[in-house]
This record gives C-alpha cells, sequence and structure tokens, in this order.
C-alpha cells in the first residue's frame, strides 16, 4: 500500500515536471524550439496547437529524428536529392505520408486523419 502511495505521487511529480518543461521551454529548449521552425520544410496548421511543442516537435521530427528519411517516400524531389550532390528539395507533397518499403515492412503515414492523430 505504501509503496504504491509512493509510486503514485512520483509518477505524479514526474507528470508535472514534464508537462511545465514542455509548455515553458528553458533556454535550451526556446533554440530548439527557434530551430525547429527554421528547418520545418511544410506549411503549418497552427490552429488550437501550443506554438512551443510545435517548434519542439519540428525540432525533433525533422532534426534530431530524420523521421522524414523513411517516412517520405521519396523524401525528396527528382534533383533535390542533397546525397547526390543537388540543392535540398523536400517532397512536401509526400511529407510524412510513409511508403519507404523495407522488405515486409512499409513505413508508415504519420501525417494527421480527421481526429488529428496519425493515419
Ligand atoms: C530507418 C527508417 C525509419 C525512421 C528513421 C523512422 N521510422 Fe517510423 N517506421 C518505420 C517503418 C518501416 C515503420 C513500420 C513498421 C511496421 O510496420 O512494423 C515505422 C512505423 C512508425 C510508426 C507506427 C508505429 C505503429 O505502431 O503503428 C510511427 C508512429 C513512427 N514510425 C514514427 C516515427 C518517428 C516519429 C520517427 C522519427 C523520430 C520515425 N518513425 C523514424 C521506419 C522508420
Amino acid at each position: 500500500m505504501k509503496s504504491t502511495l509512493v509510486l503514485v505521487a512520483l509518477l505524479t511529480a514526474l507528470g508535472t515536471v514534464a508537462t511545465a518543461s514542455a509548455q515553458q521551454p528553458g533556454a535550451g529548449e526556446a533554440a530548439k524550439v527557434r530551430k525547429g521552425y527554421a528547418i520545418n520544410p511544410v506549411p503549418l496548421n497552427m490552429v488550437g496547437k501550443n506554438p512551443q511543442l510545435v517548434g519542439l516537435g519540428s525540432y525533433i521530427v525533422n532534426g534530431q529524428g530524420a523521421c522524414t528519411d523513411c517516412h517520405t517516400s521519396p523524401p525528396y524531389v527528382a534533383g533535390g536529392d542533397p546525397f547526390l550532390g543537388q540543392p535540398t528539395v523536400t517532397n512536401v507533397d509526400g511529407f510524412l505520408a510513409g511508403g519507404t518499403e523495407f522488405g515486409p515492412f512499409i513505413s508508415r503515414n504519420l501525417t494527421p486523419n480527421a481526429s488529428g492523430r496519425p493515419d
């Protein structure tokens, strides 16, 4: 019983810290939010969104995670592949829409459906 209460208190505290840090980024996170906007390749629908979280998400997805390498097929338009020495032009129309084949697997469509969640 006592350990359950400790666990609940710990999880509550962690949740509070996570929520606070996500909504009010510190100096390091503010730089990531700015960078996230700078490297975002697509128009953004900001209606009802937390701008800090959108910027941070872009930093993670477009910078750290390189999610588009696999979840955009192909990642670049013809003539825009930096790995072929061309100036980078992202495939905006297929951005994060999935479709790259890995043997029996295929990368998933990460774009939001009508409910706002990944398809
Ligand atoms: C090396 C290629 C690769 C990269 C990089 C990659 N993914 Fe994926 N991802 C895949 C593949 C392939 C699948 C489908 C796996 C399957 O069907 O079992 C997938 C599936 C997913 C799914 C669906 C999981 C589910 O349970 O249906 C999500 C969400 C996802 N990826 C998010 C991301 C995010 C966010 C990033 C960047 C942080 C990322 N992926 C980077 C290849 C990649």
